[in-house]
């Protein structure tokens, strides 16, 4: 690999980081996970750390790896970048006011040692709730369709709230630093094994409303961020990070007047066109899907 990088990832062990790191790895890079539980796969480095502790955290960022970083004798290394997905991952897990501080004074505490640690690229996973659909009271409509980076966000919920607030986080630092801070507003992760739910989806498509109808397979999320470690000098982005087409075998615009009546939808929306827009991430990193639910679902 041209250029492999050290990473600490953060929340790893998780079921998106999972798949996240393995990405990685086979790409070359080097990955420290750092969680509450080891993630037990091959090659990757493994530190018991609670994001809430900034101490533990400045700690986890001028560790060693593993052993073998002491033989060179040069002292620790320096990390090239952060991958930040430790977090409570929605409402109803536990009570909201412990998903708001967890989520909130974890990634302060992340993108604070970071950025005052001199590390210049950080990549912080948002998410698809911060649009306000997915853990609203009662049902609401977006703004307009497809979906994009220019929203007006304004979510109702605890856990939406936290991603905001992070994602201002994320631009505070970087303003201060002057450094990279991508913020991933992540779809609904689909693990492979879960495209054997999506004969369910296309029986009843108002299951996939409030998530916008968007999916992200996991492996294409590691696309995604290993495109992100390698697009330099965009200061803070924050990107929709999606699959091209929605979770549904609906056409767009159809799928759009069934369950979002009445909301404006842009002229050029393509046939099967992700109603949560992955255009910037395309245009703007490159990003080429390789797991289009078709490859995994007949119908
Ligand atoms: N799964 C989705 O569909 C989805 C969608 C949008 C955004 N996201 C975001 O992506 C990220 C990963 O989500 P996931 O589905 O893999 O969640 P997950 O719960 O499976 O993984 C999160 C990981 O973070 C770790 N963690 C939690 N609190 C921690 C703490 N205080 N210190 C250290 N580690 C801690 C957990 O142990 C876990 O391994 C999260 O930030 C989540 O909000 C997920």
């Amino acid at each position: 690999m041209a250029n492999p990088k050290r990473i600490l990832f953060t929340g790893g062990s998780g079921k998106a980081g999972k798949h996240v790191i393995e990405y990685l790895l086979a790409q070359g890079h080097r990955v420290l996970n750092v969680d509450l539980v080891p993630l037990d796969l091959e090659g990757v480095d493994n530190l018991t750390v609670d994001i809430t502790d900034s101490g533990q955290m400045f700690n986890a960022l001028t560790s060693y790896a593993n052993f073998d970083e002491l033989e060179p004798g040069t002292g620790v290394p320096k990390f090239d970048a952060v991958v930040h997905f430790a977090a409570v991952p929605r409402i109803l897990l536990v009570p909201d006011n412990e998903t708001f501080r967890v989520n909130t004074i974890g990634t302060y505490n992340v993108i604070e040692a970071a950025s005052k640690l001199g590390i210049k690229k950080i990549i912080v996973a948002s998410s698809e709730t911060t649009y306000g659909v997915c853990f609203s009271d009662g049902e609401t409509n977006p703004d307009y369709l497809p979906v994009d980076e220019d929203y007006d966000v304004n979510p109702m919920d605890s856990y939406g709230l936290s991603k905001v607030v992070n994602e201002n986080t994320c631009r505070a630092f970087q303003r201060r630093f002057g450094h990279d801070i991508y913020a991933l507003r992540i779809g609904n992760v689909i693990e492979p094994h879960e495209y054997s739910n999506f004969p369910g989806y296309f029986e009843n498509p108002a299951v996939r409303r409030r998530n916008i109808f968007c999916y992200i397979d996991a492996r294409d999320l590691g696309q995604i961020v290993d495109r992100c470690l390698s697009t330099d000098g965009l200061g803070y982005q924050v990107f929709n990070a999606g699959n091209d087409t929605n979770s549904a075998n609906i056409p767009s615009k159809e799928l759009a007047e069934r369950f979002f009546a009445g909301v404006p939808v842009k002229d050029d929306l393509g046939e099967h066109e992700a109603l949560f827009s992955n255009r910037k991430i395309r245009e703007v990193l490159g990003f080429v899907e390789e797991h289009d639910w078709r490859k995994y679902v007949s119908g």
